[in-house]
């Protein structure tokens, strides 16, 4: 695995709309992320990644895309954009942007033409439009987000006509990957944003761009779909998830060995440009090697296990192996994600309050320690859990397509707090903003973090320092020894540091050839013992510490 500086970054998800609002409407946007690039640069990013900005009617907050190459006014101009970049750029913080491939908006001009359009016109051809049959639909496919996998068009004489495919919103129609428009029409895309100087793109649901398009009904359709849902695999029960996830074989829509080529052109393009551009994938892939073909296509796939497993070193242990193994296996580096926009954060997922914060704070640790790339969403470094939203605040199309049973994913969208004292907490000075916040956050509102020593958000900045500035870090795939003994994970980096998490329900005291450099709770504690002479550190349960043993670094073995 060559060392480019992606494969060893700290990438930081802004989503845009809940970051910072820098003209009063409510909404965040361009020009609130370029007012807190300081923010972020002493935080100690390497680059952030954008969730889209794109002329969107918000179907799917903003992955309903009705124009790839601009800015949607409520989040700026394209030259708001340019300024981002550069200032970006001026602060050493690399910026990559989502690309949504396998769908538009309904808006987006291509699906008007293909409404205008008679039937089996070259119009319709861009999209999947099908007749449909006696029963409906043209078959018994289902949405990720609920209901059927299509939806009936008005024909342009006013009659009923065709149907059209989404795996998602019905105001997110699936593009036709088979015909070269499209494929070309990618292609202008990314080289849009990579002519403006974006470092690399995260692909949208990269695993479903090819379909099986005999279109036949299928058995078990919500089977399909469930497929890459988070929610359903449970690590206690691997023969259970395994069951969930073996309907990605041979699926009609996920996973088809068919998209390869497609990112595998995407991934010329991308080297074709200087300075290292880079593009990660979305793709919800089973069993890890799966996933891994991704990497190997594109460059780097996401590797969401953490976002899924229970907090025990155990599991965590098996899982970070295993994605450590495939990686080296397939020459990619891992990709450690806690939380992101889809799914709960990871200090409510692991039970909220005090317990959830500490083991997300241990977790941080791990995940900066294990070699390759971390990715951090957007107020996890506040230790944020997700916001109550209201059920007639909630705007996930998921609450409405599951029949208001599924309150979907805006309790990990509510906008960031920035100061206790401030309306909004600091983030916008409107009088409503797009999710309402969450009225508890006060005491964990940015500023008072900023003067708080033992605070989260001081937490990620001294782990972020150090994994910039110690040697140990220096080859982002070097050497990686994992042990487990009982509730105690050891990761230990280039023979010279170890990350050691105890996931146990007590305090444990270890013996340790080195000093702490950073622990997750402020409790811990080290002292000589001077019967055995040895030097110990006591490990409060539900934390981690970084340790730097006393002999030299050696990052020249690989794992
Ligand atoms: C991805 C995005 C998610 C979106 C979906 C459809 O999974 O992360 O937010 O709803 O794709 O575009
Ligand atoms: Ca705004």
């Amino acid at each position: 695995m060559t060392n480019t500086w992606w494969s060893g970054a700290v990438v930081y998800q802004v989503y845009p709309r809940s970051f910072f609002d820098s003209n009063s409407d409510g909404i965040g946007d361009l020009a609130g992320v370029q007012a807190k690039l300081p923010y972020l640069k002493s935080l100690g990013v390497d680059a952030i990644w954008l969730s889209p900005f794109y002329p969107s009617p918000m179907c799917d907050s903003g992955y309903d895309i009705s124009n790839p190459r601009d800015v949607d006014p409520s989040l700026g101009t394209l030259n708001d954009f340019d300024s981002l970049i550069a200032h970006a750029h001026e602060t050493s913080i690399r910026v990559i942007v989502d690309v949504v491939p396998n769908h538009v908006s309904r808006e987006h001009k291509w699906f008007h033409e293909a409404l205008a359009s008679p039937p089996n016109n070259k119009e319709r051809k861009r999209f999947h439009f099908r007749d449909g049959t006696s029963d409906g639909p043209p078959n018994n496919w289902i949405s990720v987000f609920g209901g059927p996998a299509w939806t009936q068009v008005t024909e342009p004489d006013g009659t009923p006509g065709q149907w059209y495919l989404h795996l998602f919103d019905s105001g997110q129609p699936d593009v036709n990957w088979t015909n070269q428009e499209v494929i070309d029409d990618f292609d202008a895309t990314l080289r849009f944003w990579l002519d403006r100087g974006v470092d690399g793109f995260r692909v949208d649901v990269a695993l479903a761009l090819a379909k099986d398009m005999s279109y036949a009904n299928r058995e078990q359709p919500q089977k399909l779909v469930d497929a890459i849902r988070l929610d359903l695999y449970d690590p206690e029960n691997p023969e259970a998830s395994r069951e969930v996830r073996e309907f990605l074989i041979d699926s009609p829509i996920f996973d088809r060995d068919e998209v390869h080529d497609y990112l595998r052109h995407w991934r010329e393009i991308l080297g074709s440009y200087q300075g290292d551009r880079f593009a990660v994938a979305e793709a919800w892939a089973y069993p890890t090697e799966r996933a891994m073909e991704y990497a190997r296509s594109l460059g780097q796939v996401f590797n969401f296990d953490f976002m899924v497993v229970p907090f025990n070193a155990e599991t965590l242990h098996v899982t970070a192996k295993r994605i450590i193994t495939n990686a080296i296996e397939f020459h990619a580096s891992p990709t450690w994600v806690l939380s992101n926009h889809d799914n709960a954060r990871v200090a409510t997922r692991y039970g909220g309050g005090a317990e959830g914060l500490a083991k997300a704070r241990a977790m941080a640790l791990v995940c900066a320690t294990l070699p390759g790339s971390m990715y951090i969403y957007q107020g996890d470094e506040l230790g944020l859990g997700d916001g109550f939203v209201p059920p007639e605040s909630r705007i996930d199309p998921i609450w409405q397509r599951s029949g208001q049973t599924n309150p979907g994913r805006d309790g990990c969208r509510v906008p960031i707090p920035w100061q206790s004292q401030e309306a909004n907490f600091g983030f916008s000075t409107a009088d409503k903003l797009w999710i309402p916040q969450d009225a508890s956050w006060t005491p964990i509102a940015a500023d008072l973090q900023e003067s708080d020593p033992h605070s989260t958000l001081n937490l990620y900045r001294q782990m972020l320092t150090l994994r910039h500035d110690h040697p140990a870090w220096n080859d982002s795939m070097a050497a990686t020894d994992l042990t487990l003994d009982g509730s105690l994970w050891f990761i230990e980096r280039a023979h010279h540091v170890i990350c050691v998490l105890n996931s146990g329900s007590e305090t444990v005291a270890i013996d340790v050839e080195g000093r702490v450099l950073i622990a997750s709770n402020p409790e811990a504690q080290e002292w000589e013992d001077l019967a055995s002479q040895t030097h110990m550190v006591s490990l409060p349960a539900n934390s981690a510490v970084i340790i730097e043993k006393n002999s030299q670094p050696n990052p020249q073995v690989e794992i």
